[in-house]
């Protein structure tokens, strides 16, 4: 996909393997890794998992459709922002993000993620945007609450997490839900 999606600050396209360097910054913070499972230990291994995203959109069911968010005025990478397809059922995507903590309460997060509903529900047709996560990071819930995603369920020590068990709250939105809201 050579598209680039843009925001009134904010760039989305698809990360370079040059990007590596930027998004290990990131993303092997404590903060950031504690409601992950990813962590990776080096700049080599987010270069190689760049190498290895799949170009097309949707990515194999299973996989991650991967976007960098970047500043539009300076070039920054500030953040990444992915959906997953589900191989059970069709035109349902799963969303997640990670905004660099250094650029966090900007408003980007927020930013970043209606554009990627956007994408998921005009030009993928998804039919369901959810988004998964800990009921611990309230980050994630404010943001996907401020988004307008509504909230679904809360399972109860639903998944393994970091040698225990973790709650997954869900929030959702539907192509319909999207319409009306735009
Ligand atoms: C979740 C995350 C993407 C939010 O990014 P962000 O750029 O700070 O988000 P925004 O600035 O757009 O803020 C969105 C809303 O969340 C609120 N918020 C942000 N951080 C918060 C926190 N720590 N606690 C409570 N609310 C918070 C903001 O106040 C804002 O709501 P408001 O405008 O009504 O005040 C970011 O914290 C992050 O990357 N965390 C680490 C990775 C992660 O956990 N990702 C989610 C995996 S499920």
């Amino acid at each position: 996909m050579n598209r680039t999606i843009t925001t009134v600050r904010l760039e989305l396209r698809r990360p370079r393997p040059g990007d590596a360097a930027a998004m290990y910054s990131y993303r092997s913070l404590p903060e950031v890794v504690c409601f992950q499972c990813w962590e990776p230990v080096s700049a080599a291994e987010v270069q190689e998992f760049l190498e290895g995203l799949p170009d097309v959109a949707p990515a194999p069911a299973g996989q991650w459709f991967q976007l960098g968010i970047y500043e539009r005025e300076s070039g920054t990478m500030v953040g990444d922002l992915g959906l997953r397809t589900r191989a059970s059922v069709e035109d349902q995507y799963e969303v997640g993000i990670t905004v660099s903590p250094v650029c966090q309460g900007r408003g980007y997060g927020a930013e970043a993620l209606t554009a990627g509903l956007g994408f998921a529900f005009e030009q993928l047709a998804a039919h369901r945007v959810y988004g998964s996560c800990d009921p611990r990071n309230t980050a994630s819930l404010a943001l996907q609450k401020k988004v307008g995603m509504r909230f679904e369920a809360h399972l109860v020590e639903a998944y393994p997490f970091k040698g225990g068990w973790a709650d997954d709250v869900i929030h959702a939105m539907l192509a319909r839900e999207w319409a009306a809201r735009s």
